[in-house]
């Protein structure tokens, strides 16, 4: 296994490519499960979790052939008949697998999938998920620790979710536009990918209305048709490199990068003392003087985004005086606290709130990765630590960070990977 290893003390200067949104690949590759032919997409990020999700796909029986960051996915053709079932070893691995629920039953009628359990940092239920697809007139069964799926024909129907779950979203997103009838999802997800997801799907022949809004209006069709599309870029990998920017008092262009995605996250930038500018072809961000010290809700989007949580709670140890920062989302994305406690940084949880009293220098250690936002927060912390970091298990940066070591190294950051 890897490890990354980090020097402190260089400040970034320079350009960083912003890879394709790992949250948008994902259900994006799902929604090629439902057109009639083969669809490309280009700017796939090159990570593990979509290699994942394209061993998924294999395994149900579509072709997928990529050659770096563009993908071509084909249903199975002649005798050839699609296997209908998501395997506990992928799901286990990789939640995201439960976005082949909604497209194989509304085109195939039927879909087996492992229940995903919990993990790191949350339980994270699909009971939103089953209940949608209840409503759309499906038959949810649970066996074995795996959910059944089945409708001869999903139908249209108004489901009001709970709360706005992105993947909840997705799953039902998939499943309406192939249902007969009009489905009206409300307290919908507004998070860019589902806009990037509704803009696929109706290029394919989708009717999706209303999709960035608390409501959405499906009008389903009989057919979807094969498509290309160009992934929108990652705004929490631009938001991770925007902190590290600041972190290290740097000078970075992140090429690609699209503000109207990171409002939330900027005007905390701004507020912390960092100048940030949209620029053509992406955005700057500039670190200086003192960062100050700055309260974080997360919540769901446009409010301020879970995953960049942990990235927020180390610019917060270098802030002069005291930061709130309550996590609304999950409840367990702690995980990376002790590990900076590890490395110096003065925080203390109590619930869903953790207060950072920013101010001590952080001092380099080996420190463990939890989950993928956990890890790049301590690999920022290493940026600005003295002397050397070590961040084990770095299977979970490979999750959703394309080459992270080779673009911060680009811009001048002392770090290398290395055999654990
Ligand atoms: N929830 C339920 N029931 C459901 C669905 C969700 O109780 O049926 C709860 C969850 O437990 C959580 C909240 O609702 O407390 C919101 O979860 P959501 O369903 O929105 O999360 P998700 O769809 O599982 C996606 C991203 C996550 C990101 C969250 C929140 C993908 C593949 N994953 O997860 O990304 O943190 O939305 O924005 O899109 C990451 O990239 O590191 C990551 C974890």
């Amino acid at each position: 296994m890897d490890k990354i290893v980090v020097e402190g003390g260089n400040r970034l200067v320079g350009k960083i490519p912003i890879s394709g949104a790992k949250n948008a690949a994902l259900p994006i590759l799902c929604a090629a499960l439902l057109p009639t032919g083969a669809s490309t997409f280009k700017n796939v990020p090159q990570l593990a979790d979509v290699k994942t999700m394209a061993k998924l796909l294999r395994m149900l029986g579509w072709t997928v052939e990529g050659e770096k960051t563009t993908y071509t996915i084909a249903p199975p053709t002649g005798k050839k008949k699609p296997k209908l079932e998501a395997p506990y070893d992928l799901v286990k691995t990789m939640r995201a697998s439960v976005l082949v629920l909604g497209p194989l039953v509304a085109r195939y009628g039927r879909a087996r999938v492992s229940l995903p359990g919990g993990c790191a940092i949350g339980a994270r239920p699909i009971d939103q998920h089953l209940k949608g697809l209840q409503a759309l007139g499906a038959k949810v069964t649970l066996d074995h620790g795996y959910v059944e799926v089945e409708a001869k024909r999903l139908r249209g129907a108004t489901i009001v979710l709970d709360m706005p779950t992105v993947t909840g979203c997705e799953n039902l997103m998939m499943a309406a536009v192939l249902a007969k009838g009009r489905t009206v999802i409300e307290n919908a997800a507004r998070e860019p990918e589902i806009e990037e997801l509704a803009t696929v799907l109706n290029k394919m022949g989708a009717r999706i209305q209303g999709a960035g809004s608390p409501m959405m209006t499906i009008e389903g069709v009989d057919e979807l048709l094969p498509i290309e599309h160009s992934i929108m870029p990652d705004r929490i990998e631009a938001g991770t490199f925007a902190v590290a920017a600041a972190m290290t008092r740097g000078d970075v262009l992140l090429e690609g990068a699209r503000p109207e995605h990171l409002e939330a996250v900027i005007a905390k930038l701004r507020a912390c003392g960092v100048t940030v500018a949209a620029e053509s072809g992406g955005m700057r961000v500039r670190g200086g003087g003192d960062i100050n010290a700055v309260d974080i809700v997360t919540q769901p989007h446009p409010g301020f985004p879970t995953d960049m949580q942990a990235q927020f709670m180390v610019l917060a140890c270098m802030a002069k005086g005291q930061s709130v920062i309550k996590e609304m989302i999950f409840e367990n994305r702690y995980m990376h606290v002790p590990e900076l406690g590890r490395m110096g940084a003065d925080i203390v949880i109590d619930g869903r709130t953790a207060i950072v009293r920013g101010g001590p220098k952080l001092t380099g250690a080996a420190v463990m990765a939890t989950d993928l936002r956990a890890s790049a927060s301590l690999i920022l912390a290493g940026l600005v630590a003295s002397g050397k970091t070590e961040v084990l298990r770095v299977y979970h940066l490979d999750r959703g960070y394309e080459a992270i070591e080779k673009k911060l190294r680009a811009v001048g950051a002392k770090i290398k990977r290395a055999k654990q």
